[in-house]
């Protein structure tokens, strides 16, 4: 299974603000964001940024997968392809092509990407870089490890915003 990660990042490297507020974030990443989860069809992400987008801004409704990872698997959606677990980065992937699933992305947030990424799980990462600078805030990755990078691709998305996209070389 190929499994990339989509996020936005500040230019200094940062996935959300002091204040945490995501109000600094660019039609081309939103665009971006629906038109990827929209062709994977799977969907992964940490219970934190599920809590930001539940219930109106989950990237499909009732087809696909959308996997959250929490320790509450108890919880409950409004959507009955959210899948609540605490497996490892390998089950969830067996999990998902054993739902026909061949790509997944993962959206967020630092927890679940540093899982991912030690798990040597990720293949690509799609980084939307906006205008900013972060004092302070979540970091892509955290006590993840070091890893090298081939660039990809490069696109000047708008007069504001870059999307570079890396693979992981494993
Ligand atoms: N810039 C972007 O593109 C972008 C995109 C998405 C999110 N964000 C930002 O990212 C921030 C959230 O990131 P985050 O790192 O705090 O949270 P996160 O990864 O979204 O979620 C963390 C939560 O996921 C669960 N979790 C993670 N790993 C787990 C594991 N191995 N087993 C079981 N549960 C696990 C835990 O939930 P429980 O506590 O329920 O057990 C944990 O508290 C927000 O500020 C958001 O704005 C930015």
């Amino acid at each position: 299974m190929k499994i990339s990660v989509y996020l936005a990042l500040s230019v200094n490297g940062m996935i959300s603000n002091q204040k945490g507020v995501p109000d600094w974030l660019s039609g081309e990443y939103v665009q971006g964001f629906m038109s990827t989860s929209q062709q994977t069809k799977a969907v992964i992400m940490g219970k934190t940024t599920y809590n930001i987008l539940a219930p109106d801004n989950l990237p499909f409704k009732d087809e696909g997968t959308i996997v959250v990872l929490t320790h509450d698997t108890s919880a409950k959606s409004s959507q009955s392809n959210v899948i609540f677990t605490d497996q490892d980065p390998r089950a969830i992937v067996a999990l998902l092509e054993s739902r026909g699933h061949t790509e997944a992305v993962i959206i967020g947030g630092t927890l679940t990407v540093s899982g991912f990424m030690k798990a040597g799980m990720v293949d690509d990462l799609h980084l939307i870089v906006e205008p900013f600078l972060f004092d302070g805030g979540l970091p892509l990755i955290k006590d993840a490890g070091d890893y090298k990078l081939a660039l990809v691709d490069v696109k000047k998305l708008s007069d504001r915003t870059v999307g570079l996209q890396y693979r992981v070389l494993k």
